[in-house]
């Protein structure tokens, strides 16, 4: 015990030992989580508790010859956070994103996370975190999809073929068992046709390629879109069948006339709040509004063509039920899911719980004693 300060390393391999891919525990960590969010028991950065976090923007042109420029899907960003309940811990995912990786043969980004004693700020671990980090991202749009679409769905988009989505994919499996058939859209028909292998190759349900944007909406009862943004995504209104429910997780856009008519249930309604704050505090709202991915919704609520962010609906309320997700069969649900570093605390407090009892992971030393001049 303290003053020496032991904290655990957790590889990528720990990590998958440890049960990082438990998809179905993950959801209902992520439950455990919304049910946290909607009481309140949380904090994450800023004054306003609600932060996604703090990125580098890296500027187009620079004199210095080693500074880094603004490329596709480049940036750095820290997340940290407070998580109450049993978790009662701190914990910051810090990470760097950057489209060009792919060449060199590493994922877009590259994510490590840090769990600390939230009151002496002692280091717990240090994990790996590009798998936690998809699988909790995949949690979210899972507990929607047990929340808020039909228990009767039968064909399921995915929209964007990245391990984002296949952590989405695995996810929402665990909690829609009458899926039948899978499309899988992405720009790249090779990527398509690929996931579509690796799901009936997986969970063994009929699943086939398209590059086609239509084909990758229409009749679906069930969507999850987790595209970059190599390329603008929207679909239209037609293309969305009755009782349909669209789970978003990456960027995308669509018809006014869907975004006024469908049902929205938000992540959590301050998180957007605080989006809208930044905006603002930017000094060019519109252009911040196309880089996040709520920018479609928050135009809408400004020109009152939406209810304002605290009138609506965050699936916080509706785990706890406070609020009704779905009302009927045939309500058209859009659930939005920005990224909040309180799911990747849960998370990885939870795997991490996993990873001591089963003595998975290396124990390193900070210090005996802290040198203090
Ligand atoms: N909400 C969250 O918590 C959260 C967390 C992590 C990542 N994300 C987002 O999820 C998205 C996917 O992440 P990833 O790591 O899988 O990315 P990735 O780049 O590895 O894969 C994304 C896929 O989307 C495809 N794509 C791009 N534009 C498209 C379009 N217009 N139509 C169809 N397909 C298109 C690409 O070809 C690629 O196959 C990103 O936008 C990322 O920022 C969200």
């Amino acid at each position: 015990m303290y003053p020496r300060i032991d904290f655990t390393y957790l590889s990528e391999p720990d990590m998958i030992q440890a049960g990082v891919l438990d998809a179905a525990r993950c959801v209902s960590v992520c439950e455990e989580t919304f049910s946290l969010l909607g009481k309140g028991d949380y904090l994450m950065g800023g004054a306003n508790h609600n932060s996604h976090g703090l990125n580098i923007v890296f500027p187009k042109e620079t004199k210095f010859p080693n500074m880094p420029v603004a490329g596709p899907d480049r940036r750095f960003a820290a997340m940290p956070g407070y998580l109450g309940g049993r978790f009662d811990v701190c914990g910051n995912k810090w990470y760097g994103s950057n489209h060009a990786n792919m060449e060199k043969g590493l994922p877009r980004s590259v994510l490590t996370m840090m769990l600390n004693d939230k009151d002496t700020g002692a280091p717990m671990a240090l994990m790996s975190a590009n798998l936690l980090s998809a699988a909790r991202t995949g949690g979210v749009p899972g507990v929607a999809a047990k929340h808020l679409a039909n228990a009767d769905s039968k064909q399921l988009s995915v929209v964007g073929c990245g391990p984002i989505n296949k952590a989405c994919f695995s996810a929402i499996i665990t909690q829609l068992t009458s899926i039948k058939s899978v499309v899988c859209f992405d720009l790249f028909l090779d990527k398509a046709n690929e996931f579509a292998k690796w799901v009936t190759d997986t969970h063994g349900i009929e699943a086939h390629g398209t590059d086609n944007t239509e084909a990758g909406f229409r009749n679906a009862d069930v969507i999850t879109v987790a595209a970059s943004r190599l390329k603008p995504l929207a679909f239209k209104n037609e293309w969305i069948k009755p009782g349909a429910t669209i789970l978003v997780s990456g960027p995308v856009s669509a018809d006014e006339s869907f975004l006024t008519s469908a049902r929205i249930v938000y992540d959590h309604t301050p998180l957007h709040e605080a989006y809208v704050e930044d905006a603002v505090a930017s000094g060019d709202k519109e252009r911040y509004y196309s880089g996040v991915i709520g920018g479609p919704f928050y135009r809408l609520i400004d020109s009152g063509k939406l209810p304002k962010l605290h009138e609506s609906t965050g699936l916080g309320d509706v785990v706890n039920g406070e609020k009704i997700g779905r009302r009927t069969h045939d309500d058209r649900i859009i659930f939005i899911a920005c990224g909040m570093a309180v799911f990747d605390i849960s998370w990885g407090y939870d795997v991490y719980k996993n990873a001591l009892a089963r003595g998975i992971g290396t124990n390193l030393n900070l210090w005996q004693t802290p040198n203090q001049g």
